[in-house]
C-alpha cells in the first residue's frame, strides 16, 4: 500500500537527530585520526566494600607531545572504571584535593538522596573558603547562580540558599546499595552551576554493575568488553582545555557565554581520553559499552569498514540494563548521557581491514570517532548475534497503566530577571524548592515536552518510553531508559515508578550547559 512506505519515511525524516551550536574550535595542532592506540581506564573493584578515589588536580597527555591540566578522579581521565556486583552495596569514599568543590552523582543509580550528588551537597577541599554572598543588585559577577541564572538562580547567591544542603570537607563517603541490574552506569561531578565545566575539566567515568543473570549468557567478554566514553573537547595550542567560561577559574562567573545558549561543542572527539584513537582488534565478536559522557554533542554513530561495507550494532542492553531481546541497528544515535550496549561482529572480516565508527551529525574531522584495525583470526564461541530471537531478560512490555498520575515537565527557555536561561515549568532549579512531590511504589507516567533539542534525564529510577509524539518508542527507546533524548514539540511519555528511597532527587536536561543554566527540577520520593 502506499501508506506503510509514506509512514516509513516521515518516521525516519521524524528520527533525524539535528546537531546545533556553535563549535569552540582548538587552537592545537590536532594529530591524525587514528594515530593513537585506544586507552581503557584503570579497573578499581571494592576492597571489602570500599573504594577509594582521590580527586586531584593532574596533568594528563591527550594530544601527542603536549600537556593538559585537569580535574581528575585518581589522576586519569577517564577516571577509573568501577566495577561492582548488584546488590553488593559499596561505599565510595572521595577526597577532594582539588581546589573547587565537587558533587559525586552516579548516573542511573539508584541512589539514596544523601548519596545521589544533590548538587548542593558539596564535598570542598581542604581549606576551601565558601564565596560571601553577593550583595543584592550587586553586578552578578559574583560566585553565585549560574550562566543565565543571576536572578534566575534567585537572585545572587541566594541560588546557593538551601537549608538543607550537606556540605562536608576533605572526604565524603558516597554509599551505593547498587540494587539493580547489570548495567553501565557513569559517575560525573553535578556541582551547582558548574557541572558543565567540571565534567569537561576531566571528572567522568565508567561504573559497571554485574550480575549471575548477565553472567550467564553468552556474550563477549575480557578483553572482548570494551567501554568506550565519547567525548568531544577543544583545546588551546599549549594543550590547555578550552572552554568559553566567563572566568577561566570558574571561582568569578559561572557558567558559559551567551553565545553558547545551546551547550559547548568541541571539535576534538575522544574516546577514552584519546583523540580519534584506534583499537587493534581480533576477527571476532565484541561488547562495546558505549556512553556518551559529551556535554552537549549528539552523534548519530555507524560503523563501516574501507571499502564502505556497513557493519551492524546488535543491541543488548540500554541505560538500566539488558533488553529483552537484542535489537538490530544501522545507526546508534546517543545524546549526552545516553549508554548503548552493543555486540559487533568482526568474524567474517580478513586480518588488515580496518572499520570506522563514524559519526553521522559531524562534519570534516567530527564525523570521525575511531577506528578499529582487524589484527588477527581468532577463535569466537559467543552465540549472541545468530540467534536475535534469544532472550536476555526480563523486561516488561511497556503498556501503559491504567488510570495512572500523568505529570508534565515542559522543558523550555525561560527569561529570568531578563536574562535568558533555561528552566522546567516555567522556573530555573532552586535547590531548596522541589517542584513535585512523588508517591513511592507507584507507577506514573511522565510527560516530557520541549520546543528545543534536550536530552531529559531522570535520577533514582529507570523509565520505559511509552510514546514519542503520536508514535510509539523509537529505534532507540528500547529497555530501560534514564535518559530520553527529546525533541522539540514532540511528546515523550514514560513509564516511571520510584522504589525505596525517599528524599530530594532530580529531573534535568543532560545538555551540561543547560543544567548549569538552570534546566533541572527538584522532585521529593515521599
Ligand atoms: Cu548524568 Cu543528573 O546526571
Ligand atoms: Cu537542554
Amino acid at each position: 500500500s502506499l501508506a506503510a512506505p509514506l509512514a516509513g519515511s516521515l518516521a525516519a525524516c521524524g528520527e533525524a537527530p539535528e546537531q546545533t551550536g556553535r563549535i569552540l574550535r582548538s587552537a592545537a595542532r590536532l594529530p591524525e585520526a587514528y594515530a593513537t592506540p585506544l586507552p581503557l581506564p584503570p579497573v578499581k573493584r571494592p576492597s571489602g566494600d570500599l573504594i577509594e578515589i582521590a580527586q586531584r588536580p593532574a596533568t594528563v597527555e591527550i594530544l601527542p607531545g603536549l600537556k593538559t591540566e585537569m580535574m581528575t578522579y585518581d589522576g586519569v581521565f577517564p577516571g577509573p572504571t568501577l566495577e561492582t556486583r548488584r546488590g553488593q552495596a559499596v561505599t565510595v569514599r572521595h577526597t577532594n584535593s582539588l581546589t573547587l568543590p565537587t558533587a559525586t552523582h552516579l548516573h542511573g543509580g539508584h541512589t539514596p538522596a544523601d548519596s545521589d550528588g544533590w548538587p548542593t551537597d558539596l564535598l570542598l577541599p581542604p581549606g576551601f573558603e565558601q564565596p560571601r554572598p553577593a550583595q543584592p543588585g550587586a553586578d552578578h559577577s559574583g560566585h553565585d547562580g549560574g550562566h543565565g541564572g543571576d536572578g534566575g538562580h534567585g537572585g545572587g547567591h541566594e541560588a546557593m540558599h538551601d537549608p538543607k544542603a550537606q556540605v562536608t570537607t576533605g572526604r565524603r563517603d558516597y554509599r551505593y546499595p547498587l540494587e539493580q541490574p547489570a548495567t553501565t552506569l557513569w559517575y560525573h561531578d553535578h556541582r551547582m552551576d558548574f557541572t558543565a565545566p567540571q565534567v569537561w575539566r576531566g571528572l567522568a567515568g565508567f561504573h559497571i554493575i554485574r550480575d549471575d543473570e548477565e553472567d550467564a549468557l553468552s556474550l563477549p567478554r575480557g578483553e572482548r568488553e570494551i567501554p568506550l566514553m565519547i567525548a568531544d573537547r577543544a583545546f588551546d595550542e599549549d594543550g590547555a582545555l578550552r572552554y568559553p567560561a566567563l572566568d577561566p577559574e570558574l571561582l568569578g562567573q559561572p557558567g558559559v557565554e551567551d553565545r553558547y545558549m545551546a551547550g559547548v561543542l568541541g571539535d576534538v572527539i575522544l574516546v577514552n581520553g584519546a583523540p580519534w584513537p584506534e583499537a587493534e582488534v581480533d576477527a571476532a565478536q565484541y561488547r562495546l559499552r558505549l556512553l556518551n559522557a559529551s556535554n552537549a554533542r549528539r552523534y548519530a554513530l555507524r560503523l563501516r569498514t574501507a571499502d564502505g561495507k556497513p557493519v551492524a550494532f546488535t543491541q543488548i542492553g540500554s541505560d538500566g540494563g539488558l533488553l529483552a531481546r537484542p535489537v538490530e541497528h544501522d545507526v546508534v544515535t546517543m545524546a549526552s548521557g545516553e549508554r548503548f550496549d552493543v555486540v559487533v561482529d568482526f568474524r567474517s572480516l580478513a586480518p588488515g581491514t580496518t572499520v570506522e565508527l563514524r559519526n553521522d551529525l559531524g562534519t570534516g574531522r567530527t564525523a570521525q570517532v575511531m577506528r578499529f584495525r582487524i589484527a588477527r583470526r581468532a577463535t569466537d564461541d559467543v552465540r549472541l548475534a545468530d540467534r536475535l530471537a534469544k532472550r536476555l531478560a526480563d523486561v516488561p512490555e511497556p503498556e501503559k497503566p491504567d488510570g495512572a498520575v500523568v505529570r508534565k515537565w515542559h522543558f523550555r527557555r525561560e527569561a529570568v530577571h531578563g536574562r535568558m536561561g533555561w528552566g522546567i515549568n516555567g522556573k530555573p532549579f532552586e535547590p531548596a524548592v522541589p517542584q513535585a512531590k512523588v508517591p513511592l511504589d507507584n507507577t506514573e507516567i511522565w510527560e516530557f515536552f520541549t520546543d528545543a533539542h534536550h536530552p531529559v534525564h531522570v535520577h533514582l529510577s529507570p523509565f520505559q518510553v511509552l510514546r514519542r509524539g503520536n508514535r510509539g518508542p523509537g529505534p532507540m527507546d528500547h529497555g530501560w531508559k534514564d535518559t530520553v533524548d527529546v525533541r522539540p514539540y514532540e511528546a515523550v511519555r514514560v513509564r516511571v515508578r520510584f522504589e525505596k528511597y525517599a528524599g530530594r532527587f532530580l529531573i534535568h536536561c543532560h545538555n551540561l550547559e543547560h543544567e548549569d543554566m538552570a534546566m533541572m527540577a527538584g522532585f521529593e520520593t515521599v
